[in-house]
C-alpha cells in the first residue's frame, strides 16, 4: 500500500484562524453540572468550577468555547441565570427534558472563561427569545452606557464589559427537534432584525448566522440561500453542524466521511459567494463549523437517564479508536480548507459527546478523540499548505475511490512543516513516500496514536489509546519515506539544521 506527497513551503492554503480550535459547552447532560462546576468537589475552586477538569482543558489551547446551546439555548431565559445565585429558579429544560438549576450563568461562565483564558462565543436564543431579549443581553455582557441592564451587570460584581466579540444567532434553527423551529423565511427576517439591533448596540462584534443542520437536512442549500437573502448584510459568518455515525460497524465507510465534510465546506462556500454577488455586498462572509464530531455510541446502547433530572446522564460517548481517527481526518479537512473556515468547534467539551469525561464526585480522564485534537491545536498553527497527495485507494459502501491517506500540513510560524496523517487502512501499513525539496532537513518529532484494534477504547482506569514518539526516520535529498501503521493518526514535524 503506497501513499506519495510533494510538499513546497511556497504552496500556501490561507493562514490557519487560531478560532477552529474551538470547542463547546451546552446545558446539557453532565456538560456544566458535575463536568466543568461541582462545588462539592475535592478539586473544585472557590467559585465551585472543577480544577482537575480546567487542567485537562489547558492543554487543548482552546481559542474559544460556545455557549449556552445547542438546543438548550432555544428555550433559555439568560435573566434566569444572573443575579444572587439563592434567588435564581428551577426551570424545566424542554430541549433535553432535564431540570436547570440555573446556578451557572453568563456571569459564572464569562468569568470562567477569563480564569481559562479562553473567549466565549456566546449564542442568543431566536426560538421563544425575541431580537429585544438578545440586544439586552448583549447590553448585559457589552454594554458601557449606563443604561438598565450594563447597570444590572455593574450590580451583579462585574463594572467592566465582558467585551465578548462573536455571538450566534440562534441555533439549529432549521431543525423540527428546536424549540420554535423556523422556516428559512422566519429565521432569515428574525436573524436580520436581530443582527441590525445587535450591530447598532455595539458595532464591534461579529456574528453567526443559523446555517442547516446538517448535511442530509432536505432544504441543505436553499436554507442557506434564502437566510443569506434576508441577513448577509449584516452577518458575518454561517454556520455548519456535523456529527458522523458508524453505527453498523462499518470502519472503512465511517472513515470515509470526512471527504463528505468537505464538499459541505465547499457547496457552502460556494452559496457564500453567490449571495454576495447577487446582493452587491461588499463584504466577505466565512465559514463557522461551530458543532462537528462523531456521535453514536450513547444512542446505540439504548440507555434512557430518567427525564426531569439535574445533570440528566446523556449523550456520554466512549470513543475508540476509529472515532479518533475520524476526528483526525475531520481535522485536517478544517485545516485544507483554511481559506472560508475561519471557526469551528469540536461539540462538545466535557461529558456530552466529549473528549473529557468526568466521574461524579470522582476523577477526570481523556477520550481518543482528546489527541488529535490537542496536537493540531498545538502544532497546526501558521499557514496552512496545498499538499499534492497520491494514495491507494478503496471503495466503500458509501462512496468509490477513497484514499486511505488523509493529509494536512502547516508551515509553522518557527519555519518547521508540521503534517498530519491519517492512514485510514486498517489491516496494513502506508508506505508514504514524502518529497519536499530542500525546504525542511529532518524529522524532528514522529507522534502517532494507533493500536491493533480500532474498537479499543480508554475510560477512567485504562488508557490503551495514547500517543506514542516513534523514533523518526532519515530524510534523504529531500524525501522521506516512512510507514504509517494500520488504523494510524500520526504527526510529522520536518525541521531544518542550523543553515
Ligand atoms: O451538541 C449536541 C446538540 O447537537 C446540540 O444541542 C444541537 O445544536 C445539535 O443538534
Amino acid at each position: 500500500m503506497n501513499a506519495e506527497i510533494s510538499i513546497s513551503k511556497n504552496q500556501t492554503i490561507a493562514p490557519i484562524d487560531k478560532r477552529i480550535f474551538s470547542s463547546f459547552i451546552e446545558h446539557m447532560g453532565r456538560a456544566v453540572y458535575t463536568g466543568i462546576y461541582e462545588p462539592g468537589h475535592t478539586t473544585a475552586d472557590k467559585y465551585g468550577f472543577r480544577t482537575d477538569v480546567a487542567s485537562l482543558i489547558r492543554p487543548l489551547n482552546l481559542s474559544h468555547i460556545r455557549y449556552p446551546g445547542g438546543n438548550f439555548l432555544s428555550g433559555y431565559n439568560w435573566l434566569d441565570g444572573i443575579g444572587p445565585k439563592d434567588e435564581r429558579l428551577m426551570r424545566a429544560d424542554l430541549a433535553w427534558s432535564a431540570l436547570e438549576p440555573n446556578e451557572v450563568g453568563t456571569d459564572e461562565f464569562l468569568q470562567w472563561c477569563e480564569r481559562l483564558g479562553i473567549e466565549p462565543m456566546l449564542g442568543v436564543n431566536l426560538g421563544t427569545g425575541t431580537p429585544q431579549s438578545a440586544v439586552d443581553l448583549l447590553e448585559y455582557v457589552n454594554g458601557d452606557l449606563p443604561t438598565k441592564f450594563a447597570n444590572l451587570r455593574r450590580q451583579n460584581g462585574h463594572e467592566k464589559p465582558y467585551n465578548i466579540k462573536l455571538w450566534c444567532l440562534g441555533n439549529e434553527m432549521d431543525g423540527p427537534w428546536q424549540i420554535c423551529m423556523k422556516t428559512a423565511e422566519e429565521y432569515g427576517r428574525i436573524a436580520c432584525e436581530t443582527a441590525k439591533m445587535m450591530k447598532w448596540m455595539d458595532p464591534s462584534i461579529e456574528l453567526i448566522a443559523c446555517g442547516s443542520s446538517f448535511y442530509d437536512m432536505p432544504t441543505f442549500g436553499s436554507w442557506e440561500r434564502t437566510v443569506l437573502k434576508h441577513c448577509y448584510r449584516y452577518i458575518d459568518y454561517i454556520s455548519l453542524h456535523q456529527y458522523y455515525q458508524n453505527n453498523d460497524g462499518d470502519i472503512p465507510s465511517f472513515l470515509s466521511r470526512s471527504l463528505e465534510m468537505e464538499e459541505m465546506i465547499h457547496k457552502i462556500a460556494v452559496i457564500c459567494r453567490e449571495a454576495k454577488m447577487e446582493q452587491k455586498e461588499a463584504h466577505d462572509i466565512a465559514l463557522s463549523f461551530d458543532e462537528w464530531n462523531v456521535w453514536y455510541h450513547f444512542q446505540k446502547s439504548g440507555q434512557q437517564p430518567p427525564k426531569w433530572t439535574v445533570a440528566r446522564p446523556i449523550e456520554e460517548e466512549n470513543y475508540d479508536l476509529a472515532d479518533a481517527l475520524l476526528v483526525g481526518c475531520m481535522l485536517n479537512t478544517l485545516l485544507r480548507n483554511a481559506d472560508t473556515v475561519k471557526i469551528a468547534c469540536l461539540a462538545q467539551l466535557v461529558n456530552v459527546i466529549a473528549p473529557i469525561m468526568t466521574e461524579p464526585n470522582g476523577r477526570a480522564w481523556v477520550q481518543t478523540i482528546y489527541y488529535p485534537f490537542l496536537y493540531l491545536s498545538k502544532y497546526g498553527r501558521g499557514t496552512s499548505l496545498r499538499l499534492s497527495c497520491e494514495s491507494a485507494q478503496y471503495d466503500c459502501t458509501i462512496r468509490k475511490n477513497v484514499p486511505y491517506l488523509d493529509a494536512s500540513a502547516v508551515l509553522n510560524l518557527d519555519g518547521i512543516c508540521t503534517l498530519f496523517l491519517v492512514n485510514r487502512n486498517q489491516t496494513e501499513a502506508l508506505n508514504c513516500t514524502i518529497y519536499f525539496n530542500q525546504d525542511w532537513d529532518y524529522v524532528q518529532e514522529w507522534i502517532s496514536l494507533s493500536g491493533n484494534d480500532s474498537a479499543q477504547r480508554n475510560d477512567a482506569d485504562h488508557e490503551p489509546i495514547k500517543p506514542q514518539a516513534r523514533e523518526c526516520p532519515n530524510t534523504k535529498d529531500g524525501i522521506l519515506t516512512i510507514d504509517l501503521p494500520p488504523s494510524s493518526w500520526n504527526m510529522i514535524r520536518l525541521s531544518v539544521n542550523n543553515r
